[in-house]
């Protein structure tokens, strides 16, 4: 009886016999020599057979195997330089196989197929590589996010899904019949954190969000998760301060705990290495003029018509991309125009069409993967501003009501996990953030 041993840990066992189970990623025979790629989950490392230690029966079988055959394989782990494999350097010499199961046409081949096509088959597409190293840094980063917030005394705490009225806008809602009544699945979990840092002081809510985005684009998907932390006694400096410290300790657990999967992802980590300490700060009114200098810079025409603004306008795409790339690192932008945001927001002092919101702009044309902002404390220039917004007050009574029993100042943020994974694992699009993403014209498999 040998070990079984996961890939991942292959490096522990040179000079030993071990079983591997997993499948067959790929494999080609030169002569007597059989050469697999065999993947378990955790990694893949090359397998190898030689026709008079094996026999020729297990030889014919191993030649048979076509791509993604399930298999037991026992041999003695060996090092050898130019094997191939995550970890490389490592080979497993095969004594004997068992097949599971011998598949002849899986439907997703070396050669390039187009992206609907990998989308129809996203619960195949999982066991390619790219896809596995994006989803095991996607685990990383949840992980990196829970340590942070817990290490910082937050408490984790589990906001409703199903939800009787809209927090950021009306127009993005998924509706459902809650028996007799509409309800809503929940945009955003931070209403009800409110609530929660009255009896906890700090905490986060962590879990998946729904907005009915009607919109085709590469940052948008129906369901994202968001982790929402939600600070009482916090204003926007402390708010902007957490943020750097959070984002910098994700991008660099990351760049530790998941370099193979980065370089797998052939992404380019010169930027991401210089996400630590403070991040630059500018105002949304600098944020225009800096806007506006770009735009009569450029000279095509319709990039130019395109990055056309004034100021009150809520920034595209292509504002933030611009924007992004006159820095290196991740830069705030604070101090938003009232009418392009939620409700909730508090208002600069002295200038009531300005609120305390920073959002987050990751650089690299990556764009706002974090929004927040400075709550309103006041419950009467809360009433007017949900009437202003056209919401029905009764169902934020017991909202309003957290600012009549003990009100103080309080800041909260929301990350976009998605959105997160997408910058840090250099992707050109948000689909393939998530295991089985969900997004206006895809909701299968
Ligand atoms: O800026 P948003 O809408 O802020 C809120 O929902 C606040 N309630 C958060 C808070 O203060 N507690 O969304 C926050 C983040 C965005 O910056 C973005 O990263 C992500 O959530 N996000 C989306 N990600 C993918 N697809 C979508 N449709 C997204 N909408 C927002
Ligand atoms: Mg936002």
């Amino acid at each position: 009886m040998s070990t079984h041993i996961t890939i991942q840990n292959i490096g522990q066992y040179v000079g030993q016999t071990v079983t591997l189970k997993g499948w067959l990623y790929a494999s080609t025979r030169k002569g007597k020599l059989f050469f697999g790629r065999l993947r378990d989950g955790s990694g893949m490392t090359q397998i190898v057979a030689f026709q008079p230690e094996v026999g020729d029966e297990t030889f014919e079988e191993l030649k048979r195997l076509g791509q993604e055959s399930s298999l037991i394989v026992t041999g003695e782990v060996r090092e050898n330089p130019k094997a191939p494999g995550i970890p490389a350097g490592y080979e497993v010499g095969v004594q004997s196989v068992q097949v599971l199961q011998h598949v002849e046409e899986y439907p997703i081949t070396p050669k390039e197929h187009g992206v609907e096509f990998l989308m129809d088959n996203r619960h195949h597409w999982l066991r390619s590589n790219r896809q596995w190293a994006i989803l095991r840094v996607r685990a990383t980063i949840k992980r990196a996010i829970m340590d942070f917030l817990d290490g910082q005394g937050f408490i984790n705490m589990d906001t409703p899904i199903i939800t009787p009225s809209a927090a950021e806008g009306t127009s993005n809602l998924f509706a459902l019949n809650y028996f007799d009544e509409t309800a809503y699945l929940a945009q955003t979990g931070q209403l009800y954190n409110e609530a929660n840092i009255m009896a906890f002081g700090k905490v986060y809510c962590f879990g998946p969000t729904f907005r009915a985005e009607k919109s085709k684009t590469r940052r948008h998907l129906t369901e994202f998760w968001m982790v929402e932390p939600e600070i009482a006694f916090f204003d926007l400096d402390d708010l902007m301060a957490l943020e750097e410290q959070f984002v910098s300790y994700i991008v660099q657990t990351v760049l530790r705990e998941r370099k193979a999967e980065l370089e797998l992802l052939e992404r380019d980590t010169t930027a991401l290495e210089k996400v630590s300490g403070s991040f630059p700060r500018i105002s949304y009114d600098e944020a225009i003029a800096l806007l506006k200098e770009l735009q009569e810079k450029e000279s095509d025409p319709e990039r130019k018509a395109e990055l056309a603004i004034e100021w009150g306008d809520d920034f595209g795409s292509p504002h933030e991309t611009v924007l992004t790339q006159q820095f290196e690192k991740p830069v705030f932008v604070y101090g938003y125009p009232s009418a392009v945001k939620a409700f909730y927001m508090e208002p600069w002092p002295g200038r009531p069409e300005v609120c305390k919101s920073v959002d987050l702009l990751a650089p690299e044309g990556y764009g706002e993967i974090i929004g927040g902002s400075e709550r309103m404390s006041d419950p009467d220039l809360l009433l007017e501003a949900i009437h202003k917004h056209e919401l029905p007050p009764e169902h934020y009574q017991w909202y309003i009501e957290l600012r009549q029993y003990g009100s103080v100042p309080h800041s909260g943020f929301g990350l976009g996990l998605e959105r997160t994974v997408a910058w840090i694992c250099g992707l050109a699009h948000i689909r393939e953030t998530a295991p089985f993403p969900r997004m206006l014209k895809r909701m299968r498999p």
